[in-house]
């Protein structure tokens, strides 16, 4: 009954707009680059570690997260990790990708240089682009830390400026506002980059107010509990900002009890423009054509909508610097 959404969905060329390159590093990836830079693992095997992959919140998967994360050390590692996703993405008709980046927990917390986190995505990004999947980088800030933290690390980018397209705010959302970094998105848009937030994902609506009033960005990541502020709606539809959604992690972080819950198809029929996209594919059970996949068996969604899902994305995706 929904084969024809599905396979439109499969068969269109996408743009994806809210996917972490963390996110998508599988446990082979991880057992590999351990064996290649001589680190240790707190598992002994693949099977060990996926049996973790069970999350109650998002704190719970962020730590599960950066144990993968301290795989990551070299420039051959984060080539080798966009390739894999830009794999995938090509795979299932991915042509544009804006992927997050951790810049700032990459290099303040494993050591990791700058060189090499942007580096060997840089590398891999020039490579794909002749091959029909153009990447763009934003770097992520975390929220959990202070802006002066942040605002240190958007300094170290300076030599990456031109090699990434905007700046987004991730990690544990509750107790940490926007209005924390407003001097940080202020300063990344006087540098001529796009901006986006995490927010409204487990954080209340007055987040994604915060995110639009205080911070300016121009997409909201997850925005789902803006479904609880009628007005917060109205203006996100007015402004038209874009929503980018991840079913399947919402699934997985309990964000949404049950896919048939989800706000995705509200925020349609409100005039909002939402997206489909994977979040952090290699732990929530699948790329993006399984997110929708599964999202239109939930919300029983038609070819028009996912046509409409899948020109938000392109609307919503911006050009290369
Ligand atoms: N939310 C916040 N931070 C993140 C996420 C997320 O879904 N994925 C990776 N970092
Ligand atoms: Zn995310």
């Amino acid at each position: 009954m929904h084969e024809d959404a599905i396979e439109l969905a499969k068969s269109l060329p996408k743009a994806e707009l809210h996917m972490h390159l963390e996110g998508a590093l599988q446990p082979e990836l991880i057992f590999k680059f351990v064996g290649r830079n001589g680190r240790d693992l707190p598992y002994r095997s693949i099977e060990e570690l996926r049996a973790k992959y069970e999350f109650t919140n998002l704190q719970d998967f962020i730590n599960v997260y950066l144990v993968g994360f301290n795989s990551l050390a070299s420039a051959e590692d984060y080539e080798d990790l966009a390739n894999d996703y830009c794999e995938h993405a090509q795979a299932e008709n991915i042509t544009h990708a804006e992927v997050f980046i951790e810049a700032q927990a990459g290099s303040s917390m494993t050591g990791t240089p700058l060189e090499a986190i942007l580096g060997g995505c840089i590398r891999a990004a020039e490579e794909w682009k002749k091959r029909g999947v153009e990447l763009l980088l934003i770097p992520t800030f975390l929220r959990h830390l202070s802006e002066n933290e942040a605002l240190k690390s958007l300094d170290e980018l300076e030599p990456y400026y031109d090699n990434i397209v905007g700046i987004g705010l991730a990690s544990a959302e509750v107790g940490f506002p926007p209005e924390n970094f407003r001097r940080l998105f202020d300063l990344a848009r006087e540098l001529g980059l796009h901006t986006v937030a995490h927010a409204g994902e487990e954080g209340p609506p007055e987040y994604v107010w915060g995110a639009l009033d205080d911070l300016g960005v121009e997409r909201i990541d997850h925005g789902n509990r803006a479904i609880e502020d009628p007005v917060l709606v109205s203006r996100l539809a007015r402004d038209q900002i874009p929503l980018t959604m991840c079913p399947l992690s919402n699934l997985r972080l309990c964000v949404v009890d049950d896919l048939r819950n989800h706000p995705l198809k509200k925020f349609l029929d409100a005039g909002i423009k939402a997206t489909v996209n994977s979040d952090d594919p290699a732990y929530f059970g699948g790329y993006l054509n399984t997110n929708f996949e599964e999202i239109i068996k939930a919300l029983n969604l038609s070819t028009g909508d996912v046509r409409e899902l899948v020109q938000n994305a392109h609307d919503a995706s911006f050009e290369a610097i």
